[in-house]
């Protein structure tokens, strides 16, 4: 039931805490200060590759979990779509892990993927939301998501859920592989476990998302940008957008602006900054101030202090927590989900039910 929600969309929004909270128990024991994980019959630290393969908002999680494996672990990451994965010939080296992330583990593309793989000798792991799944049959390594049943067809406390799970997952191998002391251990669990007061602290700003949703109702194309991981956050921003309120967008690296894009801002292009302060601030900023220098209508989320130092010309701010730089991509995603939402019931399409669009996709 939608409990006192109006959509089932808005109720997944509201559960994210919990939803992540119970997630995250699986992968840390937070008051040891200690990392865990799934029972798995292979050794973490031979991992020398990982292909990550996956659809729409799951494939968005895999872009997020790039930079995070690359990042703690040090391991090389591929990733796909799942639609061109086995089209393109991949290259997979005997004895790789090949992660799959899946909320239903019955995508049709995505399943196609994980046998290939499999048929080419890789470790076979996939973050999965529904247990009883074909993908998590299949895996070697299965990583649930204790999100719970997702009914709005748009996803996502799947999708954070995914983030956690990934981003435990990175810091197990990071370990395995004895890139982690037991201070940075301790550190990371510690960022982890902030989450879901993170994601309570993100949602008490709804209505102000609600009062800058009813200007984004009135456009035909919206922008989103991001950089480092929440660059796929401005994807997953404008896929939000596209699905449920059918307005075009598109989300763009920030500093891709220049090469191309740029060339359609006037004022009449909302431009959705997403910019937690932190390493990639500085250079974010100046994206979006050549933006702002043609016309650009910016509405910038950021923490209280990125919005301090750069709010001025913005045509709204959204405020969220200020959080470690590892836990923005799960923080952001709150404000790019209700913007969506709240734009959406603005122009009165059906939320939960977007036409053309089916919760699984079964076929290829
Ligand atoms: C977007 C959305 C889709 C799914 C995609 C993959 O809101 O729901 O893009 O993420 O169809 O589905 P799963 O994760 O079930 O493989």
């Amino acid at each position: 039931s939608k409990g006192n929600h109006r959509h089932f969309m808005l109720k997944e929004i509201y559960e994210q805490p919990i939803v992540v909270a119970q997630t995250l128990r699986s992968y840390l024991r937070r008051l040891d200060g200690e990392l865990a994980m799934p029972a798995q019959d292979f050794d973490l630290a031979s991992v020398k590759r990982v292909t990550i393969v996956a659809c729409g908002t799951s494939y968005y999680a895999g872009c997020v979990a790039k930079y995070w494996f690359e990042q703690f672990a040090r391991v090389p990451v591929d990733i796909d779509v799942a639609s061109e994965f086995r089209y393109r010939e991949p290259v997979m080296e005997e004895g790789g892990l090949a992660l799959f992330i899946s909320q239903s583990g019955e995508t049709a593309d995505t399943l196609a993927a994980l046998r290939h793989a499999r048929a080419s000798g890789q470790k076979i792991a996939v973050v999965v939301n529904v247990p009883t799944s074909t993908m998590a049959r299949e895996a070697d390594l299965l990583l649930p998501t204790h999100a719970g049943p997702e009914i709005g067809v748009a996803s996502t406390k799947a999708f954070t859920c995914q983030l956690a799970v990934l981003a435990a997952f990175a810091a197990n191998l990071a370990r395995a592989k004895g890139r982690l002391s037991r201070d940075e251990e301790k550190a990371l669990v510690r960022h982890l476990s902030e989450t879901p007061a993170a994601l309570n602290g993100a949602l008490a700003y709804d209505e102000a998302i609600e009062q800058v949703a009813q200007g984004i109702a009135k456009a035909r194309d919206v922008l989103y940008l991001g950089r480092g991981p929440d660059y796929p956050l401005a994807l997953e921003g404008a896929l939000k957008l596209k699905e449920i309120s059918y307005i075009h967008a598109e989300g763009y690296a920030a500093g891709e602006m220049k090469h191309g894009p740029i060339a359609l801002i006037d004022e009449n292009v909302p431009v959705i900054v997403l910019a937690p302060s932190g390493p990639l601030f500085e250079k974010t900023v100046s994206n979006m101030q050549e933006v702002q220098a043609r016309g650009g209508q910016v509405v910038l989320i950021s923490d209280y202090d990125g919005i301090q130092q750069a709010g001025e010309g913005c045509i709204a701010t959204i405020t969220m927590p200020k959080v470690h730089p590892l836990i923005a991509p799960l923080v952001y995603a709150i404000p790019v989900q209700l913007l969506a939402y709240h734009v959406a019931v603005a122009k009165g399409t059906d939320v939960d039910q977007p036409r053309n669009l089916a919760k699984s996709v079964t076929v290829e």
